[in-house]
C-alpha cells in the first residue's frame, strides 16, 4: 500500500543504485518541490549531492536565508549558494514590458546555474553525472509523458538547459501530486514554512513590480509584502488561501494626506485567491479587519506607499500574476 515510507525507501534504494560512487548536483529555488527532491536525493547519497541556488535579488524577504539556514540544518546537504542580484538588476534595468522580463531572468538564471555546474564539477572532478529535477506527475503529464527533459516551469528552472547537456536525469517525484510531495517533505523532516511553502512565481518579485524594477523599488516590495505574509500567517489563512500576490504599482501615485502633509505615493495591490490548480482561482473574501490590519500596517511602515488596493477580480478574465 502506499505510504510515504515506501516511497521513501523506495527511491533511497534506487537513487543509490542509479548514482553509485558518483556525484550528482540539483537546483534550489525555494519551492516545495525541488526541496523535497533534494532532501530524498540527500538521503540517499548524502555528500555526494551537491544543491545550486541562484539568488537573483528578486526573492522575497528572509526567502534565501530560509534556504542557507532552515533547509541546510534540516538536511546537512552541501550547498552552493551564488549572489547574482547585481547581474539580474542590470539585466532588467529599464524593462517594463512583462514578456521581456520573463524572457530575462529565464535566460540570466540558466546561465547563472550553467556557471555554477561548470564550477561544481571543476572542483569535483568530472564524476558529477547526474541532475536531480523536482518534477512531478502532472509536469510529466502535461509535457506528453515523455522521457523527462521537459519541466512545465522551464522559464525559471533547470527545466530550460540545453538539450546537448551531458547529464542523466535523477527525478525522484515523478509519479507524485503536489500532497504527496508535501507528505514525503514532512516525513523527510523537512520545516514546515518549507513543506507548506505556497506557490511563488519563479521570476520573483520582478513580475509584481508593474514598471521597471529597481532595487528601492524591490525593497519597497519585500517590505510590504512581509508585512502582508504575517498579518495573513497571523490570522490563520494561510491554508485557507491559496496564494497572496502583492503587488507594486510603481508607475501609478496617488495623493494621499499623513501629518499636515500631502503625499504623492505608489499603491500597493493585494492579490488574495482561493484555487485548486492554478488554472483557475476565485478572490478570497479576505476577513475585513485583516484587511484594515494590513492597509494600516503598509501605509504606516512602507516608504512612498500611501495606498493599498484589493484586487477582486476572478482567474478568468485575470491571472493570478499581475505579469
Ligand atoms: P497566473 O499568473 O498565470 O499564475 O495565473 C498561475 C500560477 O503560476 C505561478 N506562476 C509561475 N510559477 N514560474 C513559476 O514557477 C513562473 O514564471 C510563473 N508565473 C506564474 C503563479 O504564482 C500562480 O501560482
Amino acid at each position: 500500500s502506499w505510504t510515504t515510507g515506501n516511497v521513501i525507501d523506495e527511491q533511497v534504494a534506487a537513487i543509490r543504485e542509479q548514482v553509485g560512487d558518483k556525484r550528482a548536483i540539483c537546483g534550489l529555488s525555494g519551492g516545495v518541490d525541488s526541496a523535497v527532491a533534494a532532501a530524498l536525493v540527500q538521503k540517499a547519497i548524502g555528500s555526494q549531492l551537491t544543491c545550486v541556488y541562484v539568488d537573483h535579488g528578486l526573492m522575497r524577504k528572509g526567502e534565501t536565508e530560509q534556504v542557507e539556514k532552515d533547509f541546510v540544518a534540516a538536511t546537512g546537504v552541501q550547498l552552493k549558494v551564488v549572489d547574482a542580484e547585481e547581474r539580474f538588476l542590470k539585466a532588467l534595468a529599464g524593462v517594463s514590458d512583462p514578456e521581456e522580463k520573463r524572457k530575462i531572468i529565464g535566460r540570466e538564471f540558466i546561465r547563472v546555474f550553467e556557471q555554477a555546474q561548470a564550477e561544481i564539477i571543476a572542483d569535483e572532478g568530472p564524476a558529477v553525472e547526474f541532475l536531480v529535477q523536482g518534477t512531478l506527475y502532472p509536469d510529466v503529464v502535461e509535457s506528453g509523458g515523455g522521457t523527462g527533459t521537459a519541466n512545465i516551469k522551464s522559464h525559471h528552472n533547470v527545466g530550460g538547459l540545453p538539450e546537448d547537456l551531458e547529464f542523466q536525469l535523477i527525478e525522484p517525484l515523478r509519479k507524485l501530486f503536489k500532497d504527496e510531495v508535501r507528505m514525503v517533505g514532512q516525513e523527510l523532516g523537512l520545516p514546515e514554512e518549507i513543506v507548506q511553502r505556497q506557490p511563488f512565481p519563479g521570476p520573483g518579485l520582478g513580475i509584481r513590480i508593474v514598471g521597471d524594477v529597481t532595487k528601492e523599488r524591490l525593497d519597497l516590495l519585500r517590505e510590504a509584502d512581509a508585512i502582508a505574509r504575517e498579518e495573513l500567517t497571523a490570522a490563520g489563512l494561510d491554508r485557507e488561501i491559496w496564494q497572496c500576490p502583492v503587488v507594486l504599482l510603481a508607475d501609478v501615485r496617488s495623493v494621499g494626506v499623513q501629518g499636515d502633509g500631502r503625499t504623492y505615493g505608489h499603491p500597493i495591490v493585494l492579490r488574495p485567491v482561493s484555487s485548486e490548480d492554478a488554472m483557475t482561482a476565485d478572490w478570497s473574501r479576505l476577513p475585513y479587519d485583516v484587511l484594515a490590519k494590513i492597509s494600516t500596517r503598509i501605509t504606516n511602515e512602507v516608504r512612498d506607499v500611501n495606498r493599498v488596493v484589493v484586487d477582486v477580480t476572478s482567474k478568468p478574465p485575470g491571472t493570478i500574476e499581475w505579469e
